[in-house]
Formats: structure tokens, C-alpha cells, sequence
């Protein structure tokens, strides 16, 4: 696992965006794997930037979502997908139509978990998967507990969760409780994964994740099985971390030939 810790987090957005934008022009049709949260949203604007000054374009590529809310309107505001539209998609070129993320409107929510899973098999895997991390150490909704082989499924929240989310609602009752996510399993089959956090609130869970047990008890922990890895925070989401010098140092003493 490669630890970049930056001063701040627009720092972190722009390595991140970087990452990002050299799979986009490097790649003929890139996958990315988008996150939804406010954490990747410095990133995202950093994206739109460098697509309106010209210099990156997502007309070749596709997004996936890596989960989404069970029983909101198709059309409400909070919606996985109405944010990733409104914080990154819709301001640059990705066709409409290459914008996929589970059906969670169908009648039969077990058949279109596997559906997912079909599609993103289909498009060929993802190469560069953005992630947050909750404050309980999830990724996409990947709650405690879950098992570190998981597909995509149904899931139901923790309060902490909702509790955390409830600042998009109107109140906590209106959070709802159950979502689909990418599993553990499904996350990881993705090439290349690029975690984000920012600020002292992330710093126990990025602990737990880079530097705990693996363990389902921090689904984010599950990223110590991935060979590529890269893992972007501020100085306070690393406040925890026991080897921060050593991951300071090695970023700085960073070899040219090898991109992040
Ligand atoms: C939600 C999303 C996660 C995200 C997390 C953290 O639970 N499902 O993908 O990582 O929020 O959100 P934030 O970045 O706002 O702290």
C-alpha cells in the first residue's frame, strides 16, 4: 500500500485528480470507478477544470458507482447517482449513457445485484477505482462485519452511518437504511484503488485500514490484500498513523519512473 500524505486537502484532491487524469488520456476507453461522499468532490473539481481548460476528456470512457441509496426516488436529489452527476458528470463530456451504477429500482433487487456484477465484468473491470472511507472504516456501503469475499448486495446501514449521512436530509429519519453496494470482493477486482480522506475525523479509521489487523470489523482493511493501492490523505487524516515518517519519506524520495 503506497501512503501519500499532503499538507492539506486540496493537495490531496490534486494528486488524486492526477491520478485520475492520466488513466484518461493514457487509456483508449478507461473504467473509473467513481465515489460518492464529500471527500472525492475536490478531486472531481479539479477534473472539471482541466476538462473545460481542454487538457482531459471523458468521451471514451465509462463510470461506475460504487453503490447506491435503497427506496429514494429515481429522481431525488440524493440519489448516488443524481450526485455524481451533479459533482462531476454532467459538468464534463462522459456520454449520458455510460453512466452505470446498480438498478436499484427493480423489482427484483437480488437479480439486478448480479446484474452488476455481470456489467462490470462486461465492461472489462475497472481500471482506477475512487474511494472514501466512513468513520466506521466502510467503503461503499461495506458496513462491519461484511465479509471480505462479498459481491455486490443489499445492505442495511448502521445508525453511525446514518447518522453521518443524515447532514444531506432533511432529518435522520428521512437517511434511508438499506442501499446496494459493490462488495469487498467486487472492489477489489478493480486494478488500481485510490482512497481519499480528509481531516482528524478520518484519521482512527485510516489507521485501522493501513495499519490495523485485516479484519471485517474494518471492511477498509480489506485494501491490504490489493497489490495496487494507493492511499491519499492531509496531515490530519495521518495524524494516526504510527509509520507517517516512513510514508513521508518515501513519497519524497519518490523515483521519477514510477507514477503514483
Ligand atoms: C458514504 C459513501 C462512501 C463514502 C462515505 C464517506 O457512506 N457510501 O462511499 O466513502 O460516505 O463520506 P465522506 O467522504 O462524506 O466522509
Amino acid at each position: 500500500m503506497e501512503v501519500v500524505i499532503v499538507p492539506t486537502p486540496d493537495d490531496a484532491a490534486r494528486v488524486v485528480a492526477g491520478v485520475m487524469v492520466r488513466v484518461l488520456v493514457t487509456m483508449p476507453s478507461p473504467v473509473l470507478g467513481l465515489a460518492t461522499g464529500s471527500s472525492p468532490v475536490g478531486a472531481y473539481n479539479v477534473l472539471i477544470d482541466e476538462h473545460r481548460a481542454g487538457r482531459v476528456s471523458f468521451a471514451h470512457a465509462s463510470a461506475v458507482l460504487l453503490d447506491e441509496y435503497v427506496g429514494l426516488p429515481a429522481d431525488h436529489h440524493e440519489t448516488y447517482r443524481t450526485f455524481i452527476r451533479r459533482a462531476l458528470t454532467d459538468e464534463v463530456d462522459l456520454p449520458a449513457d455510460r453512466l452505470f451504477g446498480p438498478d436499484v429500482w427493480a423489482d427484483d433487487l437480488i437479480a439486478a445485484c448480479l446484474r452488476y456484477e455481470h456489467l462490470l465484468a462486461e465492461l472489462g473491470g475497472v481500471d482506477l477505482q475512487l474511494l472514501g472511507i466512513g468513520t466506521d472504516g466502510h467503503i461503499g456501503f461495506n458496513e462491519p462485519s461484511s465479509s471480505l469475499g462479498s459481491r455486490t448486495r443489499i445492505k442495511t446501514l448502521t445508525e453511525a452511518t446514518r447518522q453521518d449521512n443524515a447532514r444531506f436530509f432533511p432529518s435522520l429519519d428521512a437517511v434511508p437504511r438499506h442501499v446496494v453496494t459493490q462488495g469487498l470482493a467486487t472492489i477489489l477486482d478493480a486494478r488500481h484503488l485510490i482512497l481519499v480522506a480528509a481531516g482528524h475525523g478520518k484519521a482512527a479509521p485510516i489507521a485501522r485500514a493501513v495499519e490495523g489487523p485485516l479484519t471485517s470489523m474494518c471492511p477498509a482493511s480489506a485494501l491490504q490484500l490489493h497489490p495496487h493501492v494507493t492511499v491519499v490523505v492531509d496531515d490530519a487524516a495521518a495524524a494516526d498513523l504510527q509509520l507517517g515518517d516512513y510514508y513521508r519519506s518515501v513519497f519524497a524520495a519518490k523515483p521519477d519512473w514510477q507514477p503514483l
